[in-house]
């Protein structure tokens, strides 16, 4: 049964399975509140969340010395994508561009990319010097990233990954944590519960109580 927002909201997080720096990929893809509240916007397909409630993750106690942080950011997000980066502690270096072969929406330009901020804190090389920055992978669903994104990210970055707001568990046999509301998530996150979190709960206070 899909647990309430009301619910799992309500309920104290603590941090004990997450695993305090000790991701080196953090990879991303908030739900923004920027442009997305219309008819046709994210809102019609997943809760949203707010500039300074993105901001106020505690991503940077996840993460390694040396970590990186690709982030997805939508055209209008773009600027507080940036936001978002330095709240977590990392240093903007470059981006990529998604083309999707696709005529979007738009009041200006039609959307048919997507950006992929790069940023890192201390040292946090690529491994593959060969990688384009122009990522040619065809469209999915709404709002979903391509899979091939995994294969990519474990070419250029060494583990261990940490996806946020994942739909998803990753198609790989390597070091991959999740976390979000619409999946079954590996850590919590202090402050900021998902309905797992709540299942967990409850599991345990049913067997207390058993
Ligand atoms: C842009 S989508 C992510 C899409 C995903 N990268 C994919 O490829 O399918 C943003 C996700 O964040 C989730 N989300 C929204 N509010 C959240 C919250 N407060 N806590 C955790 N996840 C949240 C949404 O439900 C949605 O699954």
């Amino acid at each position: 049964m899909r647990v309430q927002k009301e619910e799992y909201m309500n309920i104290e997080t603590t941090n004990q399975n997450a695993k305090p720096k000790s991701f080196r990929v953090i990879y991303a893809d908030p739900p923004w509140d920027i442009a997305q509240t219309g008819a046709r916007g994210a809102v019609a397909h997943y809760d949203l969340m707010t500039l300074d409630r993105i901001k106020a993750m505690p991503v940077g106690e996840l993460a390694a010395d040396n970590a990186t942080l690709l982030l997805w950011v939508t055209n209008a997000a773009l600027p507080a994508g940036l936001e978002v980066m330095e709240a977590w502690g990392f240093r903007y270096v470059t981006n990529a561009v998604w083309d999707k072969y696709y005529i979007g929406l738009g009041n200006y330009f039609r959307g048919s990319h997507e950006i992929l901020l790069h940023g890192v804190r201390g040292k946090a090389p690529f491994k593959y010097h060969g990688q384009r920055s122009t990522l040619l992978f065809p469209r999915e669903d709404h709002s979903r990233k391509p899979a091939e994104m995994i294969p990519l990210i474990e070419r250029i970055l060494d583990g261990p990954y940490l996806e946020l707001f994942a739909r998803q568990r990753p198609n790989s046999l390597k070091d991959w944590s999740i976390w979000g509301n619409e999946v079954d998530s590996d850590i919590t996150i202090p402050g900021f519960p998902v309905p797992s979190d709540f299942a967990a709960q409850s599991t345990t206070n049913g067997d207390r109580e058993g």
